[in-house]
């Protein structure tokens, strides 16, 4: 009878009932801020999926950043970093309080300590950030609604583990007279920019087709190996668009016409720079989820998943903040890491629905707008647990 059932849908089928009895090990580092809040609502949605799809998350808890130094001296505990090399992925929060950082040694601040260490560690070279405004959040654009289009879809791929976050010499000199001088090096070889280039163009050819590099190869020497090595890398993928625009005018373009962007690749610095600038056509900073990934191991990919904003510590503890970078990142982390397809778009469409059906945080909220209820982070929480 079964043999009946054509081979691909038998394929299917028994990929269900392994999803099913498949269990993930995720490591929660929430970290400081509103990090704690916003991870507590993805993961209520995270197990509002788990029970509708029936696979297993093991989510276990670990403190970093000021909750590591608080709980055992240091921003990336050695017990957090022994959990997250046996997990499958790290969904994380946040790191960083602007108040106390300037208390510690540079080295030790949680942002280079806890963030960028891992990032390092695992070897996260490509950074994905998705900035998609919803047609019913055009009033939180900052652009005036003819500049929107048909609306703004933009991916961001941002080299993760190179350029001036990393390079050596990284120092500050007494040069004497009170005065110092402070060095950063921006340095990148053709591997660590073919590896990356690569990733943007397979993205680019499940989107729209078009690449738009970034660079600044008017000036420096990372610019021109970066555009000689990009325009090499798209002989391999002649279904793409590649175009090369420096980053000055990448900045003015997104302003201009962001509607013209599909796939953006990015130097570290340059990404982190433009992304949050495309964030705010997104609607809000904590709208933008964002996965950092490294090499392919078999099918499963280790992946690092966080919100791309910081960790706003104004509004920390009021359930103020937005929450949805934090679970839009969980779905990235179900679909990227786990291959959970299904689930991680019933998490994007229920994202969507909460706020069609009018949930705002204060972030994206505008009391002119008809039907808009200001909502906190669990209530927002709430609104997409029902909705998966
Ligand atoms: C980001 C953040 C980090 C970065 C900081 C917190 C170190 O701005 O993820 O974009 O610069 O990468
Ligand atoms: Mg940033």
């Amino acid at each position: 009878m079964s043999n009946k059932i054509p081979l691909s849908r038998r394929a299917k089928k028994l990929n269900c009932v392994l999803d099913f009895m498949k269990t993930y090990n995720i490591a929660a580092l929430a970290g400081d801020g509103i990090g704690n809040e916003v991870m507590a609502e993805a993961i209520k949605v995270l197990r509002a999926t788990e029970k509708k799809f029936g696979f297993t998350l093991n989510i276990t808890a670990a403190p970093v950043g000021w909750a590591g130094i608080d709980a055992a001296g240091k921003a990336l505990p050695d017990a957090t970093l022994a959990l997250c090399k046996k997990s499958d992925s790290i969904l994380f929060g946040s790191v960083g309080l602007p108040d106390r950082d300037p208390t510690i040694p540079k080295e030790e601040r949680p942002e280079r300590a806890a963030l960028l260490r891992l990032r390092k560690e695992f070897g996260l070279f490509a950074n994905l950030r998705p900035v998609k405004l919803p047609k019913v959040l055009s009033h939180a654009c900052p652009l005036a609604k003819e500049r929107q289009g048909d609306g703004i879809d933009i991916l961001v791929v941002r080299e993760l583990t190179g350029g001036m976050y990393f390079g050596q010499p990284k120092k500050t000199e007494d040069i004497g007279g009170g005065n110092f001088r402070a060095i950063d090096t921006m340095v990148y070889t053709t591997p660590e920019i073919e590896r990356i280039a690569h990733v943007a163009f397979k993205a680019a050819q499940l989107r729209r087709k078009k690449l738009t590099s970034i660079d600044k190869a008017n000036v420096l020497e990372n610019g021109i190996l970066w555009r000689e090595v990009v325009t090499r890398v798209g002989k391999n993928y002649p279904d793409v668009v590649l175009e090369h625009m420096f980053v000055d005018n990448g900045a003015m373009q997104l302003m201009l016409k962001p509607t013209q962007f599909d796939v953006m690749l990015c130097e570290n610095m340059f990404g982190d720079i433009l992304s949050d600038e495309a964030a705010a056509l997104g609607g809000s900073l904590g709208m933008l989820p964002s996965a950092s990934l490294g090499a392919t191991n078999g099918n499963q990919t280790f992946g690092f998943y966080e919100p791309a904003g910081g960790t706003a510590p104004d509004i920390a503890g009021k359930n103020l903040a937005n929450p949805i970078a934090q679970i839009l990142s969980s779905a990235m982390m179900l679909r990227q890491s786990f291959g959970l397809n299904d689930a991680a778009a019933a998490i994007e469409n229920a994202v969507t629905k909460a706020i069609e059906a009018g949930n705002r945080t204060g972030d994206i909220f505008n009391a002119a707008e008809t039907g808009a209820k200001r909502v906190g982070t669990s209530q927002m929480g709430d609104a997409i647990a029902a909705g998966v």
